[in-house]
């Protein structure tokens, strides 16, 4: 494991060393991914920014994933292109701008690895790639004057599903960005729960995240859910209210960082209140755990989804919130009720990260188990694939009164549902990083490491 320094979570030193076997490991896999379908050279664009409607303003700025892989930088109209055997190019986008500040040339850890052309516009761009771009393929959005380019494939299929099928496995470098991704959003995990303790908002919650871990809210991988009380049944909350609710029972918080364009996905659940809520936290922590200890390679990740909702079920069971067996509450679909999305996903340059259904390249897709529509992970796991394990307990009021108007209801203790309800959920979620034997719990390691810095 790459020893990484990160008081404070800095560009550190070991990354130099990790980028360039990284890149080594990229170049080989596009080149066998570019034979494979048959086109000889790759282009891959950063992105275009994307103005807002009847206005000369643009939306935050956010690479393509197929970009990021190459390169952190996180700049407009910046091209990759590849040919193996060569060195990659870097066309970095360099107007002459005096509206705006003009990201200098990049100099850090990484770009002693590519040959860097700064291009003032798209035409500089152009002339600067090879005259005949009939044999490579590009990846991106189409822009104006793309059409002219002369590409021969403007995002193959098979070429994207090669590219993305391995993208789950994660280099060492990758790792290490997982890692400080992961501290810095234990940083404004300790930061929320101080805030939510001391009697803060969702929107104060939301802006001492922001604060410790040091990323302005565009730059995270995405808007962080900060519910209180009731909210926390909505699975994807964004209102953040600027007002304390009376009393202020739960928070649930899921919010992650982003370092070198890897993302941490984390969320906790915490209550002020002793009580039933709070031992069902410590139930679905410990379930959890459970889970985690699971992980290895090998696995079918459809069988840790399933095994989810087993372990669900007893803990319904055990806090009386359901009055049948286990079997019975698989068989009824009545944990579904409760934990109505997938178990976790690939994590990496996307919070969803791509490939998450891949057989292999040219496979074909694996199958969802039948009545799981939103599990968006069915691979069996490899050692370096980084995943989150995301079990859940909610309180959703269309889905329970779905539950009470079919056979569900008559299983379900409602006296109990309607006491435990305005706390609203619980969802406990880390990142693991797969190995042959286990897992490294990228989340909890940041947990320890950040507490044993305070
Ligand atoms: N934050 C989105 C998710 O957990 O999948
Ligand atoms: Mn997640
Ligand atoms: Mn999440």
């Amino acid at each position: 494991m790459p020893a990484f320094d990160a008081a404070p979570v800095s560009r550190a030193e070991p990354l130099a060393a990790l980028f360039g076997p990284h890149l080594a490991g990229l170049c080989q896999r596009t080149a066998t991914a570019l034979e494979a379908c048959g086109h000889a050279a790759l282009l891959v664009h950063s992105g275009s920014l994307l103005p807002v409607f009847q206005d000369d303003r643009t939306y935050p700025f956010e690479a393509n994933a197929p970009f990021k892989v190459w390169s952190p930088l996180d700049v407009p109209d910046c091209f990759i292109h590849f040919e193996p055997g060569r060195r990659p190019r870097l066309l970095f986008h360099s107007p002459t701008d005096y509206w705006y500040k003009v990201a200098a040339l990049p100099q850090d850890y990484w770009t002693a690895h590519f040959e860097i052309v700064s291009c003032p516009d798209l035409a500089a761009a152009r002339a600067a790639l090879p005259r005949d771009l009939a044999h490579t393929a590009y990846l991106g959005e189409d822009f104006a004057d793309l059409a002219n380019w002369g590409v021969g494939a403007r995002n193959p299929a098979r070429l994207m599903r090669h590219l993305d099928f391995h993208r789950a496995l994660k280099s060492p470098y990758e790792l290490a960005c997982l890692r400080t991704a992961n501290r810095m959003g234990v940083r404004g995990h300790q930061a929320a729960e101080r805030v939510f303790n001391a009697g803060g908002s969702e929107f104060d919650i939301a802006l001492a995240f922001l604060a410790a871990c040091g990323q302005r809210e565009q730059e995270l991988p995405y808007n962080p859910i900060v519910a209180l009380n009731e909210n926390a049944a909505v699975l994807h909350y964004q209102m953040l209210e600027r007002q304390r609710p009376e009393p202020s029972r739960s928070l649930l918080i899921d919010a992650g960082a982003e370092f070198g364009g890897y993302a941490s996905d984390i969320t906790r659940t915490y209550t002020a209140e002793a009580g039933d809520f709070a031992a069902l936290i410590g139930r679905m922590d410990a379930l959890q755990q459970a889970l985690c200890a699971q992980v290895r390679a090998g696995v079918d990740w459809r069988e840790v989804h399933l095994q989810a909702h087993r372990l669900v079920a007893q803990v319904l069971r055990e806090a009386d919130l359901i009055g049948c067996g286990v079997e019975e509450a698989l068989a009824s679909g009545v944990t579904q009720v409760f934990l109505p999305h997938g178990i976790g996903h690939l994590l990496g340059l996307e919070v969803h990260d791509a490939g998450g259904f891949m057989r292999a390249p040219d496979g074909g897709d694996i199958e969802r188990p039948e009545g799981h529509p939103y599990l968006r992970l069915t691979r069996t796991l490899e050692a370096g694939f980084v995943v989150t394990m995301e079990p859940g307990l909610y309180f959703i009021e269309p889905l329970l009164a779905a539950a009470r108007a079919d056979g569900r209801g008559r299983l379900i203790h409602w006296p109990r549902v309607e006491a435990l309800r305005p706390f609203g959920g619980i969802r406990i979620e880390d990142d693991l990083a797969v190995t042959v034997t286990g897992c490294e719990n990228l989340t909890r390691g940041a947990f320890l490491s950040e507490s044993a810095a305070r």
